[in-house]
């Protein structure tokens, strides 16, 4: 399907091609950008804070249908204390504000990954505003927390495993769909893109079964810096690729 609405080359903007249905975006280069500005880097985690705010805000705005962001992975506890703790404080300053704050808002908000790390409170933030927002009909905005890519596809498996040996499964029954269906973005579609920036070129265990035929997009800006302009140019690279998921 040709991904351009109208015109074929140079000078696309978003209203000449076709948004991708699903985003993903893994927030690198936090700390790379304290670091050059002299400044501990949870000041670079607070600076992407409100930069993840602006561009959540932005995909919601120009009709993205889903949005999945790497806030902590599931080997971000190998971090120091006093950077966890700070990002900690963060996603509860987030939480509490989305709980307060966006009540006439129509995103729906998701967590996924391994909650059983988090404190009590902040479990039941995560709680509180998967319940307040599951009836909106907006973008659904996948927060993953604690989340890695194998650690969902051991869950996932177990889970399978479990039936078969339950019976209620037999073998030859598993299928990927099933194992889609086994994973905590169970119903949504695959993401289309996913954006990384600070330039490196690693998928750092994110949507590892999702991302099969995603496009990757890996731009030379820090997170903190990231734009909405950057989020425009990253969606007309995408939109000028050939996807063709293994046909030709
Ligand atoms: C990776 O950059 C970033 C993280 C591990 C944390 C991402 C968290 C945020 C953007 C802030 C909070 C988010 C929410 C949802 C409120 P890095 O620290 O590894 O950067 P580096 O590679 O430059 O060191």
């Amino acid at each position: 399907m040709p991904l351009f609405k109208k015109k074929q080359q140079q000078e696309l903007s978003l209203s000449d091609i076709v948004l991708p249905e699903h985003i993903g975006i893994i927030m690198d280069g936090n700390g790379r950008w304290a670091k050059k500005r002299g400044l501990p880097r949870s000041a670079g985690h607070t600076a992407g804070a409100q930069t993840f705010r602006k561009i959540a805000r932005y995909c919601s705005d120009i009709g993205i249908k889903y949005l999945t962001v790497y806030a902590f992975s599931t080997e971000n506890w190998r971090r120091p204390k006093e950077e966890i703790d700070a990002l900690m404080r963060l996603f509860k300053d987030y939480l509490q504000e989305a709980i307060r704050d966006f009540k006439d808002d129509s995103i729906v908000l998701r967590f996924i990954g391994d909650r059983s790390a988090f404190s009590p409170e902040l479990l039941s933030l995560m709680n509180e505003n998967e319940e307040e927002s599951c009836d909106r009909d907006g973008m659904v905005l996948n927060i993953a927390m604690n989340y890695g890519g194998r650690a969902e596809l051991v869950t996932a498996i177990q889970s399978i495993a479990q039936q078969a040996a339950d019976g209620v499964l037999k073998p030859e029954e598993i299928s990927e769909a099933l194992v889609s269906d086994n994973l905590y973005t169970k119903g949504q579609p695959d993401p289309d893109l996913i954006i990384r920036p600070s330039g490196e070129n690693r998928t750092s265990n994110f949507l590892l079964w999702q991302s099969a035929y995603a496009e990757y997009v890996i731009m030379d800006v820090l997170w903190p810096d990231f734009t909405e302009r950057d989020l425009d140019k990253a969606l007309i690279e995408f939109a000028k690729r050939n996807r063709r998921f293994g046909g030709v």
